[in-house]
């Protein structure tokens, strides 16, 4: 089933100066703790899908031992993602490729984690990019994808930050809206994924864990 399209207009350079480097620079290293404890993965290949300028795949790098790529469509992202990781020092373990999540340029069983922090909402076929992380993931593999802020705490310190930029919080309400945990509930139902999308103050996550089996 196709969603309908949301124009998404992104400036990628913009987004990795304001807001990574700047404003959101505190929440990744929460929600890299959050995903590593919830999953137990802590080591293998990751991906972080819709990674931008990879500053959860930086923070994942830092607080375990995986070996993540940042995918994204954006080849400016992947520019930014390499200089990123470059920068704080896990460029051995932080790579970044260009791919969509409708069609991932990544090998069937072939990963332990796939993470995706505020991409979902923007993808064009979001049944066809959970069915491909599926795909990718190894047995026994998880997937943590969604949007959030790490705690109800940070969310509220960054929408006093940006108190000013009534836009931002504006759109950020339409896409929870046009996204509730039902419609994902729906899809992972067709696609026979056993997995809850668990929403909370802080933000929206789908989580599963590939079945052991090959399907
Ligand atoms: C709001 S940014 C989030 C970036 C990063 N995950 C973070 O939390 O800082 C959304 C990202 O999703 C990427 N994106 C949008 N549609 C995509 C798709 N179909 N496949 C892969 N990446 C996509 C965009 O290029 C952008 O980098």
């Amino acid at each position: 089933m196709r969603q309908e399209k949301e124009r998404y207009t992104f400036n990628a350079t913009e987004f990795n100066e304001k807001m990574m480097k700047g404003q959101f620079k505190k929440i990744y290293p929460v929600i890299a703790r959050q995903i590593l404890e919830r999953t137990g993965i802590t080591s293998g290949r990751c991906i972080d899908l819709g990674g931008g300028p990879g500053m959860l795949a930086v923070e994942l790098a830092k607080a375990s031992a995986l070996k993540v790529t940042v995918c994204d469509v954006t080849f400016e992202c992947i520019a930014l993602a390499k200089e990123n990781s470059l920068e704080h020092g896990v460029e051995e373990r932080v790579s970044a490729v260009q791919g969509a999540a409708e069609k991932l340029p990544f090998d069937d069983n072939s990963i332990d984690l796939v993470v995706s922090r505020g991409s979902i909402f923007f993808w064009e076929d979001q049944q066809q990019g959970l069915a491909e992380v599926f795909r990718v993931l190894r047995p026994s593999g998880w997937a943590y994808i969604g949007g959030g802020f790490g705690t109800a705490e940070l969310l509220q310190e960054i929408l006093a930050e940006k108190a000013d930029d009534l836009k931002w919080d504006r759109e950020r309400q339409e896409r929870l809206a046009k996204n509730p945990p039902g419609h994902f509930e729906a899809m992972l139902l067709k696609l026979g994924i056993d997995g809850i999308v668990q929403r909370g103050e802080a933000g929206m996550w789908i989580i599963f864990k590939k079945s052991t089996t090959l399907l």
